[in-house]
């Protein structure tokens, strides 16, 4: 217990400070007093059955708000039908939203695409027919393996326009990943480009593709965008270029009427065992989620331009860039490059250029932008900008505070914003125009949405400032629905701890005296690595496929910049000496494996592995060792001598990021 209260004492005095929300933000925000949470707390059914009336178009209304007849299998707007394209882009076509830009472009390049509500139409039509012609039809998986383009927003809403369910895969990621993902999804149809940019350099996709296709037969067709021009291998009868397929298709193609509860998505995420796990989401909820909270959270109005500098091939774009903004008729900015290129000042020349007044985005950059000064953001006329959010991990109060004043110009609100890609949407969160800001909380619960903080088994909520594990004790609409293929996954990683009362989020937390919610981190084995989710157990297994290694344990090694990085620790088979070539190989070959994100910082060759007596790796001591903490009691250890050793190779090699 004390050493829990202790874990908090750091942000103790930044947590006091209270930022109130400006009166004339507040006298212009959808939400700016308690009502939507005394309503939701009155009739939460009634709640969430009018956020789906007001923000989504039913071509057939539902029978039952709440299906909660077989849990955790829960059922929302049961009977109801609709589509997705069709919300996001036919019901806003006679409104004068019809050429209004739905989505800005720019690559690293600097070429630029804007495509208008009514050209969205035409483009997703026409692709939604080439997937018809080529045998697709509804409930088949197709997978999108693309860098920011913006054929990856059209190729998933004309999937979602004829119920073909979208598999996004993030460009980042290897060919290794990106089999694993088809594999697991039997996926029919793979949609990728011949190849990216980053920071000026070709980056090749369809030959990632192409090394995942051979052992993929489920993989009867490949469209492929044409994007770098590097030279690539098309496969007869295979392959096909986006250009050439999509020309002679019809621009007209009706809506599918899905099902509340068909799937709408599966998106491969990180846990606690070597295979990700697909987590499925659905159509009616989900989108009555995404759209609420994207006009709530960000306050979105008519006349913004919304810029989310998150990648789709992870949730926060699924739900944030395309989904929400787009049911909500915005014009939301998409960019295909690093923050950095050509130079430190690209995005804020951006926010400059295309006036850009809600800017969301992850703590790991605004750390990177803080550690290269306020001299880039001070170069351009950031006025436009009306508020602010992050996410995907916590964000230390010094962080905010930059972020607050060199980017917001101390007058637009920092919505920080928790959730999951399981949870589909934003689920603790200030309104901006009602909430009082904590630097570093991401402050309570959407309205609607009941979080809690748990102790192990215990289902009483502990005393304020003491850590638990924060838990969701009632269904929400945007819920991920099950693990693909997998139901069985699904109810042990998320339902078993509380015997079925609350969703097991993974993350600890606590609640501090006014209630607000702190969530500084995991507490299984998921690293969260510049804001990107990987398990330690897929870097494991990537490592003992290494000819070399005989067992692997890796934790996440705080880090001031990208919030934790891998750090791995290797035992060798006989035969192999540890050597500075050795450590290369291994990053490499997890490189390769999983993709550059998953690059460990370190590997650290070691005779054994800290061990308890029954075998179990004590992957939290090798962090506290990693980390220069004290590792406390290791007489449980199967041999305590190997605590010391391991601390000297730590102390001999110290890693960071750059
Ligand atoms: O640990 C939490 C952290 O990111 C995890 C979810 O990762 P992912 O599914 O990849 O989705 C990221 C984008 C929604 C959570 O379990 N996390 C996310 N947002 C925050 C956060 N931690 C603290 N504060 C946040 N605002």
């Amino acid at each position: 217990m004390q050493k829990e209260e202790k874990d908090t004492a750091g942000v103790e005095s930044l947590m006091t400070k209270v930022y109130d929300p400006p009166e004339n933000f507040k006298a212009q925000a959808w939400v700016n007093d308690d009502s939507p949470y005394k309503k939701a707390d009155e009739d939460f059914e009634g709640f969430w059955a009018e956020a789906a009336e007001q923000n989504v178009t039913w071509f057939k209304k539902w029978d039952k708000v709440l299906d909660d007849s077989n849990p955790p299998f829960f059922k929302w707007f049961t009977g109801g039908k609709l589509n997705i394209s069709y919300n996001c882009i036919d019901r806003h076509l006679a409104t004068p939203r019809k050429n209004k830009a739905a989505i800005i472009w720019e690559s690293e390049t600097g070429a630029t695409r804007t495509i208008t509500y009514q050209e969205m139409y035409y483009e997703v039509c026409r692709f939604a027919n080439v997937l018809k012609n080529l045998g697709l039809k509804k409930g088949d998986i197709a997978t999108i393996y693309l860098p920011m383009v913006p054929e990856l927003a059209i190729a998933m809403l004309a999937c979602c326009r004829i119920g073909v369910i979208h598999s996004v895969v993030f460009a980042g990621f290897s060919s290794g990943a990106l089999q694993d993902r088809i594999e697991d999804s039997n996926s029919k149809l793979l949609i990728t480009c011949d190849g990216n940019f980053r920071r000026g350099k070709p980056l090749a996709m369809k030959i990632n593709a192409d090394e995942a296709m051979k052992n993929c037969p489920t993989i009867e067709n490949c469209i492929v965008v044409k994007y770098n021009g590097m030279d690539i291998q098309m496969q007869d009868g295979r392959d096909h270029w986006w250009g050439e397929i999509i020309a002679d298709a019809k621009p007209e193609c009706e809506p599918e009427h899905m099902d509340a509860e068909d799937i709408l998505f599966i998106l491969y995420t990180s846990g606690t065992t070597g295979k990700p796990k697909g987590v499925v989401h659905t159509t009616g909820g989900y989108l009555t989620g995404v759209a609420l909270t994207h006009k709530w959270v960000f306050d979105a109005k008519e006349e913004d331009t919304y810029w989310c500098s998150a990648d789709i091939g992870w949730v926060t774009g699924h739900s944030y860039i395309l989904y929400g903004p787009l049911a909500n008729g915005a014009t939301s900015v998409m960019y295909d490059g690093s923050p950095d290129y050509p130079e430190r000042n690209r995005w804020w020349s951006m926010v400059e250029k295309y006036r850009v007044n809600i800017f969301y985005t992850a703590p790991t950059a605004i750390r990177a932008f803080m550690k290269w000064g306020p001299q880039w953001p001070e170069k351009h006329d950031m006025s436009s900008l009306r508020l602010l959010g992050t996410v995907g991990e916590p964000i230390n109060p010094e962080a905010w505070l930059w972020y607050y004043k060199h980017i917001g110009g101390e007058r637009c609100p920092i919505v920080d914003t928790w959730w999951q890609t399981e949870t589909g949407m934003i689920m603790v969160t200030p309104l901006p125009g009602y909430t009082p800001l904590k630097p570093g909380s991401a402050t309570k619960a959407f309205p609607g949405v009941h979080v809690d903080i748990f102790k192990d088994e215990e289902t009483e909520r502990p005393q304020a400032k003491t850590k638990g594990r924060l838990a969701i004790t009632k269904p929400w609409p945007a819920m991920l629905r099950t693990l693909y293929n997998d139901d069985q996954r699904y109810i042990d990683t998320y339902w078993s701890r509380w015997g079925g009362k609350a969703y097991i989020a993974g993350d600890g937390a606590f609640f501090d005296d006014d209630g607000y919610l702190w969530v500084p981190g995991r507490i299984d084995d998921v690293m969260n690595v510049a804001g990107h989710r990987l398990s330690t157990m897929e870097l494991e297994s990537a490592l003992v496929a290494h000819e070399a290694v005989a067992e692997a344990a890796v934790v996440g090694k705080t880090d001031e910049f990208k919030g934790q990085i891998p750090v791995a620790f290797v035992i060798l088979k006989d035969g192999f000496d540890p050597s500075d070539e050795l450590e290369g190989d291994l990053k490499k070959f997890v490189r390769t494996k999983i993709g550059p994100i998953a690059t460990p910082a370190a590997v650290r060759f070691t005779r054994d592995l800290p061990k308890t007596r029954s075998g179990k790796i004590m992957r939290r001591l090798l962090r506290d060792l990693e980390e220069g903490k004290p590792p406390g009691d290791v007489t449980t250890l199967r041999d305590p001598t190997i605590v010391d050793e391991i601390s000297e190779i730590v102390k001999a090699h110290p890693t960071g990021s750059k």
